[in-house]
């Protein structure tokens, strides 16, 4: 599969720390300098160069600015391994919170989710909804708020994805909670709830997307669920 590297304008990244290992043979030469990135201007036409697997992503030229703006680098979204996320262009409101809030899934995935719900509240266990789909627009809100609160971008884009790069997107994740325990919280993990999840999602087709020690380097999120699309 030939994947396109757009120009990475405005994240100014020099990729050369992040390839695979070389095969085998001489040793090649050494690779030349990076040109000086240009300045922010009309978007470079597309290349068909095939880099490294790690870099191997195309960035909406729309999100570009709006990734500058917030302090994201290309190299952030290199070193958390992220992919871009489309998003969800299909979604059917799968709960309605008291306050009017509705929150929305892709036909399937909200599908599979009533029904893990309600298999839930036959053992006796209740799980709602805490997020569910999220536009580009709304997270670039969320991790602005965040800024503004005075975390540094690191520590935003340690429990919050770029965006662009959230798996909330999709429309497909869900972000769960039980009553008692705080929402958005490690403490979920302690609930009947979390251990319920952890043995019966992937029936209807959940998965943990965010463990301990994931490759994203996310912090631990047991409220995160990713319909994964296939349930057994
Ligand atoms: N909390 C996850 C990483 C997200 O913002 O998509
Ligand atoms: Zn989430």
């Amino acid at each position: 599969m030939t994947f396109r590297l757009i120009a990475v304008l405005l994240f100014g990244v020099a990729v050369a720390g992040c390839a695979t290992a070389p095969p085998a043979g001489p040793v090649p030469p050494r690779e030349p300098v990076p040109e000086p990135m240009p300045e922010p201007g009309p978007v470079a036409p597309e290349t068909e160069t095939k880099v490294t697997p790690d870099d191997d992503f195309t960035v909406d030229p729309g999100l570009i600015p709006v990734l500058a703006d917030l302090g994201i680098t290309k190299q952030m979204l290199i070193d958390k391994r992220l992919r871009p996320v489309a998003e969800a262009t299909e979604l059917v409101v799968v709960q309605t919170d008291p306050d009017g809030r509705r929150h929305e899934l892709t036909p399937v995935a909200a599908d599979a989710y009533r029904a893990m719900h309600a298999a839930a509240a036959d053992d006796g266990i209740v799980i709602g909804i805490v997020s569910a789909f999220r536009s580009v627009a709304r997270q670039v809100q969320l991790v602005r708020r965040k800024l503004d609160s005075g975390e540094t971008i690191e520590q935003v884009l340690a429990l919050s994805a770029p965006p662009g790069f959230s798996e909330h997107h999709s429309g497909r994740v869900v972000d769960l909670m039980t009553p008692g325990s705080a929402v958005l919280e490690a403490d979920f993990a302690d609930t009947a709830a979390y251990r319920w999840l952890e043995a019966n999602a992937k029936r209807f087709g959940f998965v943990l997307s965010y463990p301990e020690n994931n490759p994203e380097g996310y912090l631990f999120e047991p409220w995160h669920w990713r319909y994964d699309g296939t349930a057994r």
